[in-house]
């Protein structure tokens, strides 16, 4: 509603390096860039309980985490609260840890450590302007421990033998 998004690509990219920092995303304000962002980088998928199933909706529940686990060979993890998570971080914490953090499946480190400093702001920003919601998620488990929640089993199947005898 009334929101300009322009995306603009610039040619050059530094060797090395997966962050475009010549990409810019433009919006009405950092709220609403922001929540471009988690809209179209899938976050809720996994951040927000049965955010797929009620096709994206409510969006006040966005982000709250989520109780189902994903285990797979790291172990069970659990999408924490990113409404609670941002409530401790100054906007300082959480652009370091979007920059740096290296962490478990299946959240998708990678991706994110490569937004560009002024999208993680705008993040912040968004997800600080939904207010603190919900509970923490649980902490994850180690390999071989039985959760006491649902989960969604990501082992491996069927690897051809090179793969699964490494
Ligand atoms: C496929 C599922 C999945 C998707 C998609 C996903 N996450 Fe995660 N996220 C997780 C899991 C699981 C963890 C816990 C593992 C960890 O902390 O390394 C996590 C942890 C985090 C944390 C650390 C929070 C804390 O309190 O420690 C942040 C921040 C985060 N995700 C942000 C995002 C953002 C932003 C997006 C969208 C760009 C996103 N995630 C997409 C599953 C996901």
């Amino acid at each position: 509603m009334g929101m300009v998004l322009l995306l603009a690509t610039g040619c050059e990219k530094k060797k090395g390096e997966n962050q475009p920092e010549n990409s810019v995303i433009t919006a009405a304000d950092r709220v609403e860039k922001g929540r471009y962002l988690i809209m179209t980088s899938g976050c809720n998928d996994c951040h927000t309980d049965g955010f797929m199933q009620d096709s994206g909706k409510p969006e006040s529940n966005w982000l709250t985490g989520s109780a189902l686990g994903w285990q797979g060979p790291w172990g069970t993890t659990y999408p924490p609260n990113l409404r609670l998570t941002v409530q401790t971080l100054s906007e300082q914490q959480w652009l370091d840890m979007l920059k740096t953090r290296k962490g478990m499946p299946p959240m998708p480190w990678p991706s994110v450590n490569a937004f560009n400093e002024e999208d993680a702001r705008a993040l912040y920003a968004y997800i600080r302007s939904l207010g603190p919601k919900g509970e923490h998620s649980p902490l994850a488990l180690a390999p071989g421990v039985e959760p006491q929640t649902p989960y969604l089993s990501m082992m491996p199947q069927n690897l051809p033998l090179a793969v699964s005898a490494q």
